[in-house]
C-alpha cells in the first residue's frame, strides 16, 4: 500500500509534481526536493508548478492535508521509503542527452540514502546510464536500484499516470522486484517487469521514436493528399488503421502543423546519439524529427496559399499557442515556428490561449488577446493551432459572424477527441475554394491593397445554436 510509504520526490517540476500530488492524494507522504525557489514557493502555497489541468487542485488538497510537503534539502531524503528522481534531461548541444541534472541530483542525494531504500530513476535517460549512477547511489548505503520509465501525455498527466502500465527494469533482480512490489502497492495498474534497467531505459525510448515516425507518416500522408486533390487524409488514416495487424490494428496517428513538448522533441536525438556511440548509422530518429520540423514552413506556407497574396498585412487570428491540447506547456511548440514563418510573411498575429504564461514565450511580434472574441476581432482569418476542449464550443457561425475575412479552418488535429469524423488536414485542399467564396462574396476585400480596412459590423441576434466547430471545418458558402 502506498498510504504506509514515505515517498522522495527529487525534481518536482511537470512529471515530478504531477507524481507527487497524486501519490500523496492516493495516501502517501510525499516531500518533493527541488532547487528552483519558485517552485518551492508555489507548492507550499497549494498552488501547481506546471499548467497541467487538475493539477492545482491535486496539489492543493495534499498540502492541506499535510501530505505534501517541499524543500531544497536532500538530507529529508533519509527519512523516506522511497526517492523517485524526475529532474530534467535537455538535448545538449550535440544531439545527445544532457544527463547533468541526473548525474548532479544523484551525487547530491547519494550521502543521505540509507540501506533498503528504493531508488526509482524516473526521467528519460539513454540506455545503459542507470546502470553507470548505481554505484554512486549505492556509494554509502545498500540501496535497491531501477529504472521506470515515465511515459504519460501532458494535458491528461493525472488519469495517464494512474492507468497506464508501469514498466520496471532494477540493476539487479532484487531491485526490479521492489521496483514492482512498489508500484503495485502504489498504483492499480499493470506492472510490466523488464530483465534489466537498460531494457527498461528503452522501452521509454522506443516508446517516444515510435508516436514520432507515426506522426511523421501521417504528416506525409498529409502532404500527399494536398497534391493529389480533395483527399481527405483523415478519412484515409481512419480506414488504413482499420487493418489488423498481428494482435493490434495499422496505428497511423494524426498530422499536425508539427511536434512539439519536452518529449517527442529530444528523444528521438537521444536514440540517434546512442546508435552513433554503438556504432549505427540510425535513419528513423533522424528522419521523423526532419520530418515533423518541416511542418511548420509546411503549414505557414498552406495557410499563406489561403489568405496571402494580398499587399496589405493580413490579420491573423491564432487559437492555441501550448503544444498540447489543454495544457499551458510551451516548451517547444510546434506553433512557435509556424507563428515566426508567419510574421516572416508580414502577417500580423494576434492570439489567444486561455492556459498559456505569456511572459514564457516572451516578446516575438505577436499581440496577444484576453479572449477568443478579442483574437478575432477584425481578423481576416483565423487559424486553430492547439485543440483546447474550450474552443470546440466555437462555432462556424459565430468565428464567421467575427473575422473579417470570412475564413476559418483548423491546423491541429483534436478532432478525434471529439468524436468526429473530421477533416483536419482536408482543409488545406478547401481552402482555395474557401478562398474563392470570399472573394466572389467580397469578403476578401479587406485584403486588398490599398483599401482602407472597415471594422466588422457587431451581428446582432442568438448565438447559433452549439454546432462543434469540427463538423463544419470551414465555413460554407
Ligand atoms: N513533460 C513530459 O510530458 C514528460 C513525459 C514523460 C517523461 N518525461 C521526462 O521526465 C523528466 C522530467 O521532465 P519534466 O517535464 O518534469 O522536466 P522539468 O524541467 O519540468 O522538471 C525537472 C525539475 O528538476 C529540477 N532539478 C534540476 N536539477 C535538480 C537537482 N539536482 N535536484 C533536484 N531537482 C532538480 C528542476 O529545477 C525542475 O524543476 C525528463 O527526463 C523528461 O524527459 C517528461
Amino acid at each position: 500500500m502506498v498510504a504506509d510509504k514515505r515517498i522522495g520526490v527529487v525534481g518536482f517540476g511537470y512529471i515530478g509534481s504531477v507524481i507527487g500530488a497524486v501519490l500523496a492524494n492516493r495516501g502517501a507522504r510525499v516531500i518533493g526536493v527541488e532547487p528552483s525557489p519558485r517552485i518551492r514557493t508555489l507548492v507550499a502555497a497549494g498552488r501547481a508548478p506546471a499548467p497541467e489541468p487538475g493539477l492545482e487542485e491535486l496539489v492543493n488538497a495534499a498540502v492541506v492535508a499535510g501530505r505534501l510537503e517541499i524543500t531544497d534539502d536532500p538530507s529529508v531524503l533519509s527519512d523516506v521509503d522511497v526517492v523517485l528522481i524526475t529532474v530534467g534531461t535537455p538535448l545538449a548541444e550535440d544531439g545527445s542527452a544532457d544527463t547533468s541534472q541526473l548525474t548532479g541530483a544523484v551525487e547530491t542525494i547519494a550521502p543521505h540514502l540509507r540501506d533498503g531504500q528504493l531508488i526509482l530513476l524516473k526521467s528519460t535517460v539513454p540506455p545503459g546510464l542507470t546502470e553507470k549512477l548505481a554505484p554512486i547511489l549505492r556509494g554509502h548505503a545498500n540501496t535497491l536500484v531501477a529504472f521506470s520509465p515515465e511515459r504519460l501525455a501532458e494535458g491528461r498527466a493525472i488519469a495517464e499516470f494512474q492507468t497506464i502500465p508501469v514498466v520496471v527494469g532494477g540493476v539487479d533482480p532484487e531491485s526490479t522486484r521492489a521496483g514492482v512490489e512498489f508500484w503495485r502497492g502504489a498504483l492499480d495498474v499493470d506492472v510490466i517487469q523488464v530483465s534489466s534497467a537498460t531494457g527498461a531505459e528503452l522501452v521509454k525510448l522506443a516508446d517516444n521514436l515510435w508516436i514520432d515516425l507515426n506522426i511523421a507518416l501521417g504528416n506525409e500522408l498529409a502532404q500527399i493528399c494536398d497534391r493529389l486533390g480533395g483527399i481527405d487524409v483523415l478519412e484515409v488514416i481512419s480506414a488504413a488503421n482499420s487493418l489488423p495487424k498481428v494482435q493490434h490494428h495499422v496505428n497511423i496517428l494524426t498530422p499536425s502543423i508539427g511536434v512539439g513538448g519536452y518529449c517527442l522533441t529530444k528523444d528521438p536525438w537521444f536514440v540517434h546519439s546512442m546508435g552513433k556511440s554503438l556504432g549505427l548509422d540510425l535513419q528513423t530518429p533522424r528522419v521523423s524529427r526532419e520530418v515533423n520540423d518541416a511542418m511548420a514552413e509546411y503549414s505557414a506556407a498552406s495557410i499563406d496559399g489561403v489568405i496571402g497574396g494580398a499587399e496589405a498585412s493580413p490579420r491573423l487570428a491564432i487559437l492555441g499557442v501550448a503544444f498540447k491540447t489543454d495544457t499551458g506547456d510551451v516548451r517547444y511548440t510546434p506553433t512557435l515556428p509556424v507563428m515566426k514563418q508567419l510574421l516572416d510573411r508580414g502577417y500580423h498575429l494576434v492570439a489567444f490561449d486561455p492556459f498559456v504564461d505569456r511572459e514564457e514565450l516572451g516578446e516575438f511580434g505577436i499581440d496577444w488577446a484576453d479572449s477568443a472574441e478579442e483574437a478575432l476581432s477584425g481578423a481576416d482569418a483565423v487559424a486553430f493551432f492547439t485543440g483546447h476542449r474550450q474552443f470546440a464550443d466555437l462555432t462556424p457561425e459565430w468565428l464567421r459572424s467575427k473575422t473579417w475575412g470570412h475564413v476559418a479552418f483548423v491546423t491541429r488535429g483534436w478532432v478525434d477527441e471529439f468524436d468526429s469524423p473530421g477533416h483536419r488536414r482536408g482543409r488545406i485542399h478547401r481552402q482555395s475554394s474557401c478562398r474563392s467564396a470570399a472573394r466572389t462574396r467580397g469578403h476578401g476585400a479587406g485584403l486588398r491593397p490599398g483599401r482602407r480596412r472597415e471594422e466588422p459590423q457587431p451581428r446582432s441576434g442568438p448565438r447559433p445554436s452549439a454546432v462543434p466547430l469540427h463538423t463544419a471545418r470551414y465555413p460554407r458558402s
